[in-house]
């Protein structure tokens, strides 16, 4: 089998972004471009990878890491010139495909295809595409029998050939061989004065060899990002390509226009997401949950059966049949048990909520840990926070804390204790005890009617 390399170019700013990143680490649903490209890259079956970097290039190494080597393109001097400082690592025998960082719609399927017709024909082949509106792409000129010619750049394209539809995808895949003898072959003679990739194709056909187009299925699968309107007309193809693989895979989504799934998000099947749902970063939903309405999950791992209304839930994990909301805010470190419920107005940070346990109203719970099946009231706060440093609460097993109950971090309380309401609990409880920590009630027989008058009287003698 002949090495297949990829070279994914990525060395230009992107001046038409108008941005301090660089372009190709902007994201599309969630993902940075280039880890879009690279990811199908390697889903497709190259062997090595090779990304060309230069301006910014610490942004686009801090996005890949290890998993591909780099390659320094001092100077941009254009798309050709970027090839050709891959050349030097490039295998003898090999196929080499290159595309562009700035083309994060491309699939795998489609580099497959492309690969399988260089290999039936021998020869480079290139992803086309039909579109409305080519403009600002490479057009593809072909010849009688169907292969290509040259492709021209919208600058050096003539008014008749700038009429023509099918653009280049700037995805090729070259016998290495031939594609080093046509970059040597390229002149910086266009309207550009630059060492243009495109121009190979011309230089391998003076040498009789041919290029093969290879029109995409989608077309959208080659739109390349430029500038910022591209950017969001990017995102919003890819927004609907994630949200169809769920539902193929078996995941309702209710409203397709209003939900929104970024591309590394895993759901299980017969989940249902409702409108206003917004699935982000790692998240992993399990099977049978109901997600939203309005519903924004970041880096959450959700068991089997969960349901989510109107909340915000950060980097936690949420047990299997857990229930959130409506209108609860889970902060980041939280790890919420199996059917436990966290009801409205709820706040849970940098928390454990055991198996079975109810935070149902109006409630904050900080830095703590709160046993399996505890019932906490409504009004219940953890005041964990002394000014200077944060401090634990601990609540265990099957203990009842009342409302409005104040827990005075660092404090801890047992397993099958009892909290009366409004407590304010400083101290220890140990396990099966009972606390109450509150002023007794007074209480005036007919006082409060002898209140009124007097307080009228001070109205009417102007008194304060
Ligand atoms: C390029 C193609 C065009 C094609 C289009 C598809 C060329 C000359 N033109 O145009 O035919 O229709 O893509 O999207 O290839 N880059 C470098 N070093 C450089 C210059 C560019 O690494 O010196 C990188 C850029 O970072 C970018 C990619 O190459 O990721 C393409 O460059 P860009 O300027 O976006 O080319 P287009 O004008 O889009
Ligand atoms: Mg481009």
């Amino acid at each position: 089998m002949t090495v297949k390399v990829g070279v994914v170019l990525a060395a230009g700013l992107g001046k038409r972004m108008n941005s301090k990143r660089h372009k190709v680490v902007h994201e599309i649903c969630g993902k940075a471009m280039i880890a879009h490209v690279v990811d199908e890259l390697q889903a497709a079956g190259v062997d090595q990878l090779f990304v060309v970097v230069g301006s910014l290039e610490d942004q686009v190494r801090a996005v890949l890491g290890e998993r591909v080597q780099f390659i320094r393109q001092e100077q941009q001097l254009g798309t050709g010139h970027a090839v050709l400082q891959a050349v030097p690592k490039l295998p003898e025998d090999s196929v080499t495909v290159v595309l562009n960082g700035d083309s994060p719609l491309i699939r795998r399927q489609e580099i497959q295809r492309l690969l399988s017709v260089a290999a039936e024909r021998k020869a480079t082949a290139v992803l086309t595409a039909m579109v409305e509106n080519p403009f600002a792409y490479g057009r593809v000129i072909r010849d009688g029998q169907g292969a290509v010619r040259r492709i021209v750049e919208e600058k050096d394209a003539s008014a008749e050939e700038r009429l023509i539809n099918e653009i280049n995808g700037g995805v090729f895949a070259f016998r290495t061989s031939d594609l080093v003898a046509a970059l040597c072959k390229l002149t910086p003679d266009n309207a550009q004065g630059e060492l243009l990739l495109t121009d190979c194709v011309a230089h391998m056909r003076a040498d009789s060899q041919l290029v093969w187009p290879v029109p995409v299925e989608d077309p959208n699968d080659l739109a390349g990002v430029n500038d910022r309107v591209q950017l969001a007309d990017v995102e919003a193809r890819m927004k609907i390509r994630i949200l169809r693989e769920h539902m193929k895979r078996g995941v309702t989504v209710v409203d397709p226009a209003s939900t929104y799934v970024q591309a590394d998000v895993s759901i299980g099947r017969d989940t249902v997401l409702w409108p206003g749902t917004s699935l982000e970063g790692q998240t992993v939903i399990g099977e049978d949950c109901v997600i939203g309405p309005h519903a924004r999950l970041v880096d959450v791992l959700a068991g089997a059966g969960v349901a989510v209304q109107s909340s915000l839930v950060m980097d936690s994990r949420l047990g299997d049949g857990a229930s959130v909301g409506p209108y609860a805010y889970i902060r980041p470190g939280s790890d919420i048990g199996a059917g436990a419920k966290i009801g409205n107005f709820v706040e849970i940070k940098n928390s454990i909520v055991g198996e079975g346990t109810k935070v149902s109203h109006l409630s904050y719970i900080g830095d703590s840990e709160i046993g399996s099946r505890v019932n906490i009231g409504c009004g219940v706060v953890t005041v964990n926070y002394d000014g200077y440093q944060k401090n634990k609460t601990v609540v265990g097993n099957d203990s009842f804390v009342g409302s409005s109950v104040n827990l005075i971090a660092p404090v801890h309380v047992g397993s099958e204790a009892y909290i009366a309401t409004g407590s304010t609990i400083t101290d220890e409880v140990p396990d099966g005890a009972f606390a109450i920590a509150r002023e007794r009630q007074t209480t005036k027989p007919e006082y409060a009617i002898r209140l009124r008058m007097k307080l009228k009287e001070r109205i009417r003698q102007g008194l304060k």
